[in-house]
């Protein structure tokens, strides 16, 4: 049956970087519809920039350019990015456009006449230095139930309280540093509430993942809130119409982006628009997303749909957060890494079979860890799957001028092979790409083990064998056209060079049902070349950012009172010996002015420790003592470095023991 398919991907905001993390949602999907084209069904592949909102605004307030200059940067670069991961768009368009205020426009007129909005006079933290009212995330202070400092105004990052911004102690705006005027003013909601007898059948009838359902059910029983749909001006979107001032807050036109990129391509494609978006008979709607934008997706984007007679999505598949040798991207470990850092050093074809190894259907988060990165790409890929080609490709054109033999060596082990379509079809389909990965290198070690048993290097001496020496290795390179096949959506430049020199093209699945035979194939090229470990040591150098942003860091501030509780001082060293059982150790007895203390630093290997004695250092004074194996250490001495050199904090010969330092 030939499927009609409209697919998606979440709309990435029109001020930063394209990111690791956001490729593994892009790759995911790209895979799902190259496959889908594979075998033979049309799927459309759309996403647009996000381009609206407070921070975009704000961003290009603060760079003095206009929001339409900012987001064409960002435009640019996305589109770039995406294209050189081989992310096979159909079109990528950007949420302020004609199209979009168009559909957003229609779907808001719909709902308000459908009686779906309702109007409501809310207080707001307003900057009056700014002139604007401020997002919840441009207010900080203390939590109300905590007290931690400097918490966001919609949730705090130490114990976890959701709030508003007028729950904070001591607020003030991010943007000015002045505590925020609460102000009223009237906004527009839609009545979700309205909706909750369609969604709950939708959501029952279509949503597959049982740990979407799960948060569906909590957010259900928690009831569903009408969903503030306005923004007062200064703001960057569209003007709601027949209303003064006031815009479409951001995520009330960004999923109808996906509509206007889709409407983008079928005006200048000739695609018929209303049979993806009116209809739901012939043709299927698949939105993929991250975890943290499903209430979004599978409460207001379909109730806005229903509410202005459009279709809903077939489904909404949902994946889980990216994360880099085990923990959150950082930018000061240097594991904050962009696509376009990604790109200046290595193959894109790496990192999509890297994720497609490790993705499966669940909203579960992924590991990037960049050891075993290297490890998979080069035993898979290399090792196992271009292996075969390069082992019989050279007897094939030195010895029988690049022609397959007419027949096959084993037709039932090609057999095997081509039969295993089913499945991993279906794994596919499903999503279950780490699946797919499997049972396709499990293919590769028959094939393998097919070439290792036949021996081609041992048959081309044996002049009575030349027959066999060609089945064998056209045997050896059907069974990689297959395999390849099976990996096109995932590694799909490679698949086009491997076209190239098989002379044969790799686009559809059904193509493997007959081998090639009596076929002239071009030389051998080089496939695929092996990760080096240097360029992704380059990557992470490159990616370090000296002065850490993480908010996970900044928030390691402490304040000058807590400083002040470090008692710093200077000492005089009067006896100083390695630690005979230790690597590491050396022990002191330092004069701190007021008494003698015992020390164990871990300094050996970088300081003679006879000439230590009579030097001054800096010690922390009032560290609590540690009981070592060595006996207790009442202090630490303080020095720089890191595991290769190491110098003591020295304040000079002439500061006597017993000085205060601060
Ligand atoms: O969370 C985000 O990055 C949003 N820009 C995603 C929007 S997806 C769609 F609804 F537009
Ligand atoms: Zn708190």
């Amino acid at each position: 049956m030939h499927r009609k398919i409209l697919v998606t991907t979440a709309l990435p905001y029109a001020n930063g970087p394209i990111h690791l993390g956001h490729m593994v949602e892009h790759i995911q999907t790209d895979i799902w519809v190259r496959f889908q084209r594979m075998t033979g069904n049309e799927c459309y592949f759309v996403c647009a920039d996000d381009a609206h909102g407070t921070p975009i605004m704000l961003k290009a307030r603060e760079e003095k350019i206009q929001p339409e200059e900012l987001i064409a940067h960002y435009k640019k670069e996305h589109e770039a990015d995406f294209s050189d991961f081989n992310i096979s768009f159909d079109n990528y368009h950007s949420t302020h456009s004609e199209e979009n205020r168009i559909l957003s426009r229609y779907v808001y007129l719909k709902l308000r006449d459908g009686g779906h909005i309702r109007r409501k006079t809310i207080s707001q933290a307003y900057d009056a230095q700014e002139g604007l009212f401020l997002p919840d995330r441009f207010v900080k202070g203390e939590c109300p139930r905590c007290g931690a400092p400097d918490q966001y105004g919609d949730s705090c990052e130490n114990c976890g309280a959701t709030y508003t911004p007028s729950d904070l102690k001591n607020p003030v705006s991010v943007l000015s540093g002045q505590p925020p005027e609460v102000r009223q003013s009237e906004h527009l909601f839609v009545r979700l509430s309205n909706f909750t007898d369609m969604l709950h059948k939708w959501i029952a009838e279509e949503i597959s993942q049982t740990e979407a359902q799960n948060k569906l059910k909590e957010w259900f029983e928690a009831g569903l809130n009408d969903w503030d749909i306005s923004r007062d001006a200064p703001y960057f979107g569209f003007e709601i119409p027949d209303e003064e001032d006031k815009y479409f807050y951001v995520w009330l036109d960004a999923p109808i982006g996906y509509m206007a990129s889709f409407k983008n391509l079928c005006d200048r494609k000739g695609i018929d628009f209303d049979a993806f978006w009116k209809d739901d008979k012939e043709t299927e709607l698949y939105n993929f997303i991250g975890k943290d934008i499903l209430y979004f997706h599978t409460l207001f984007w379909p109730a806005m749909l229903h509410g202005a007679g459009f279709r809903k999505p077939t489904n909404v598949y949902t994946h889980g957060f990216l994360t880099v040798n085990g923990t959150k991207m950082s930018k000061s470990r240097g594991t904050f890494i962009t696509a376009r850092t990604y790109l200046n050093y290595l193959d894109p074809e790496y990192i999509r079979y890297y994720y497609a190894a490790k993705l499966n259907d669940r909203i579960e988060d992924i590991d990037l860890n960049l050891e075993d990165f290297i490890q998979r790409i080069n035993s898979d890929l290399v090792g196992k799957v271009v292996n075969i080609a390069s082992r019989c490709a050279g007897f094939i054109t030195k010895n029988f001028n690049g022609k397959l033999s007419p027949q096959l060596d084993d037709m039932d082990l090609y057999r095997v092979l081509t039969d295993a379509r089913a499945s991993i079809t279906e794994a596919y389909e499903g999503r279950q790409f780490s699946k797919a990965m499997r049972e396709i290198m499990a293919l590769a070690d028959i094939a393998n083990q097919y070439v290792n048993d036949q021996k081609p290097w041992v048959l081309v001496k044996d002049p009575v064998q030349r027959e066999k020496l060609q089945s064998v290795c056209t045997q050896g390179l059907n069974m990689f056209r297959v395999l390849v096949h099976y990996l096109a959506p995932v590694v799909p430049k490679l698949a086009q060079r491997v076209a190239e020199f098989l002379n044969d093209p790799v686009d559809q699945w059904n193509r493997i049902d007959s081998p090639l035979l009596d076929h002239d194939i071009s030389g051998y090229v080089h496939l695929l070349q092996r990760v080096q470990k240097k360029n992704v040591d380059a990557i992470v150098a490159a990616s370090v950012e000296p002065y850490p942003d993480d908010s996970a860091e900044t928030n390691n501030e402490i304040s000058i009172d807590e400083f002040s509780k470090v008692d710093l001082r200077t000492a005089k060293v009067l006896e100083a010996e390695d630690v005979a059982d230790s690597d590491k150790l050396i022990r002191l007895t330092v004069d701190i002015g007021t008494e003698t203390r015992q020390i164990f630093a871990g300094i050996k290997g970088f300081y003679d420790p006879e000439s230590l004695v009579g030097r001054t250092v800096v010690i922390v004074a009032n560290l609590a003592p540690r009981k070592m194996k060595f006996g207790t250490s009442e202090g630490m001495l303080l020095a720089a470095g890191d595991d290769d050199s190491l110098w003591l904090i020295d304040p000079g010969d002439e500061v006597g023991p017993g000085q205060r330092v601060s």
